[in-house]
């Protein structure tokens, strides 16, 4: 018997090795090399107001007008923050990944797999990986849908997908379909992810 604490005295320490190897130091070396990567911080990330942010002030001015005033870097940056924040109060995550993964042919449904840099920002501060995919991984959204089928989808996401298990958001917009202010920044926040221009080239 004495011999057999011996082995697991030994795979025990073995184990613990490999573990802090593979979840340690292998992690600490990647991003080791990496240290110098570029942050941009919420104005820089704003300073061009995206073509969706312009199109959604043209499609609902007087709303748009309301809630955030004129299109500038400032009203943009609002939505942005606001978008994410609401992004994170409603637990999107919980079903939605913002991680590309490098297995399962995941480029061909969603692009390049995403690497580090990209997380180098305000908007990813502190990173929206999530662990669950009950929907879609929605790291590369921005551009792929339109607004209006956002607002669509999100007043009620069986509109647009049949057969979606994702709840309605219908109080974000009024009855007659215009967002409300956070309406205008969930689609905003939605339409920039992916956009940031640091992710991996294809
Ligand atoms: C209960 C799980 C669940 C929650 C919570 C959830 N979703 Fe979804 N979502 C889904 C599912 C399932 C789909 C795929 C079917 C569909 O398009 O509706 C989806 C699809 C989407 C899509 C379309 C993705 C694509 O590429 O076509 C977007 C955008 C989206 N969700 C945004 C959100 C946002 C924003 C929130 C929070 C306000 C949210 N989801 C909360 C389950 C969820």
């Amino acid at each position: 018997m004495e011999k057999f604490y011996t082995l697991f005295f030994v795979a025990g320490i073995g184990c613990f090795v490999v573990a802090l190897v593979l979840s340690m130091i292998f992690p600490w070396m990647t991003l080791h090399s990496y240290h110098d990567m570029e942050y941009k911080s919420l104005e820089q990330l704003a300073a061009q107001p995206s073509q969706e942010f312009v199109g959604l002030a043209q499609a609902f001015p007087s709303e748009f007008e309301a809630a955030y005033g004129t299109i500038s870097p400032q009203s943009y940056a609002k939505a942005l923050q606001r978008g994410r924040d609401l992004y994170v109060g409603q637990a999107c995550w919980h079903c939605h990944s913002q991680y590309v993964r490098v297995v399962s042919n995941e480029a061909q449904r969603f692009g390049p797999p995403s690497t580090a840099q990209e997380y180098q920002n305000a908007l990813n501060k502190p990173h929206l990986w999530g662990t669950r995919r009950v929907g879609p991984d929605l790291a590369r959204q921005g551009g792929k849908h339109s607004n209006d089928w956002h607002i669509a989808h999100l007043i009620n996401p069986k509109n647009v997908v049949p057969n979606s298990v994702m709840p309605p958001y219908a109080y974000y917009f009024t009855k007659q379909g215009a967002p409300k202010a956070d309406g205008f920044a969930l689609v905003t926040y939605l339409q920039w992810l992916g956009t940031s221009g640091q992710q991996a080239q294809p």
